[in-house]
């Protein structure tokens, strides 16, 4: 165990809770009284500081702004009915950030850094974690390159933050995807399993078409024959095929989802087969289309469990069974709550509490 940080707390002198409405909360507008900050300067990480949420002064010439020196992660925390607050395996993210540090150049932040940031900030807002089902706080650390120079090498300089948000669902209905056979968003030797800002800003204008076209997300295929499926929007895939549990094995063009981890952990503990392997697009529309395709749903933190109600492909739509009857993703929606929210013993270790 490391030393405390020394944390320089300044606490606002006008909360926003009161005023804001916990029953509208869409996903990422509205920001929590605080956030923290963290400097990298000198080659060690320092001024770490809870300070008022709003907005930072920077140079237009910061490198993150012009080579995507940046990167973020996504994590939860929940309200246990008896006013616990606690963290959905935040060492996952912690390690997962490092990830993403070392692809694109950036200073890695020592684990229990990361962990204490996090519970620094959350504590100080731990009224903001919303109580109604299905709400969470959603906790967006992030990492940046503010060296100004016009350059393109490795920034020296970096800040470190997290931001908080109350949420509810990121989806609120089952989706209508399609399977992606021109646009993608990695390809091997890419950034795919890492969670750099670039890879979201190219994954929306597929996604735009797609929902021009009518649909709610897209499942991305790889990048050399569109012939195998990757992820779906930004989230991992899951599928139950003939009584499997199905997931396409991570890569260096996917993202090692913490909500994917903890899906598969639960379906081996349950005793279903699990296969981690390359999933062709073909095998999935054959499921589909003879009926072995039981369940399929996306799996991440701001999606949690998304399931999917059809999948299209070369112009065909794929209708699944009615997501309430699919046993797999049902079962696993209400355990990973429980677990989340205190309402059954946290067997695994996975609840961080603030
Ligand atoms: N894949 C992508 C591209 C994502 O953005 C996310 C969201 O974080 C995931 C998968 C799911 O990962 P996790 O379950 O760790 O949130
Ligand atoms: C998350 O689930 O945390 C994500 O990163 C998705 C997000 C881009 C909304």
């Amino acid at each position: 165990m490391t030393e405390t940080l020394d944390i320089k707390i300044t606490k606002t002198n006008h909360s926003r809770l009161a005023e804001t409405d916990f029953n509208n909360l869409p996903f990422g507008k509205i920001f929590t009284d605080h956030m923290f900050v963290a400097d990298y300067v000198d080659g060690e990480w320092k001024n770490f500081q809870v300070i008022p949420y709003g907005e930072i002064g920077l140079s237009p010439a910061i490198s993150a702004l012009h080579y995507g020196q940046s990167f973020f992660e996504g994590i939860k925390a929940y309200k246990h009915a008896d006013g616990t607050v606690s963290v959905f395996r935040p060492d996952k993210n912690a390690k997962r950030f490092n990830k993403s540090a070392e692809r694109l150049c950036m200073p890695t932040i020592p684990e229990d850094i990361f962990l204490q940031s996090i519970a620094a900030v959350v504590d100080i807002d731990r009224d903001w974690v919303p109580t109604q089902a299905d709400h969470a706080l959603y906790i967006r650390p992030f990492m940046f390159a503010t060296d100004p120079f016009l350059g393109v090498s490795p920034s020296s300089t970096y800040k470190f933050m997290v931001l908080l948000c109350p949420v509810g669902p990121y989806f609120s209905k089952t989706l209508r995807v399609k399977i992606e056979t021109y646009y993608t968003r990695s390809a091997e030797g890419g950034m795919g399993f890492a969670k750099s800002s670039g890879n979201y800003g190219g994954a929306m204008l597929p996604a735009k078409k797609a929902v021009e076209e009518g649909f709610d997300q897209l499942i991305w295929t790889d990048a050399k024959d569109h012939a195998y499926v990757e992820e779906m929007g930004a989230a991992n895939v899951v599928f139950v095929l003939d009584g499997t549990v199905l997931t396409p094995s991570t890569r260096d063009t996917i993202l090692d989802g913490v909500t994917r981890d903890t899906v598969l952990a639960l379906a081996r503990e349950w005793g279903y087969p699990v296969e981690e392997r390359r999933v062709s697009v073909a095998e999935i529309i054959e499921g589909a289309k003879n009926g072995k395709l039981n369940d399929a749903f996306g799996a991440g933190t701001a999606a949690t469990i998304a399931p999917v109600g059809s999948i299209s492909f070369n112009g065909e739509e794929y209708f699944l069974s009615d997501p309430k009857t699919r046993e797999f993703s049902q079962r696993v929606f209400k355990e990973m709550n429980a677990i989340k929210y205190g309402t059954t013993p946290d067997t695994h270790g996975w609840n961080y509490i603030v």
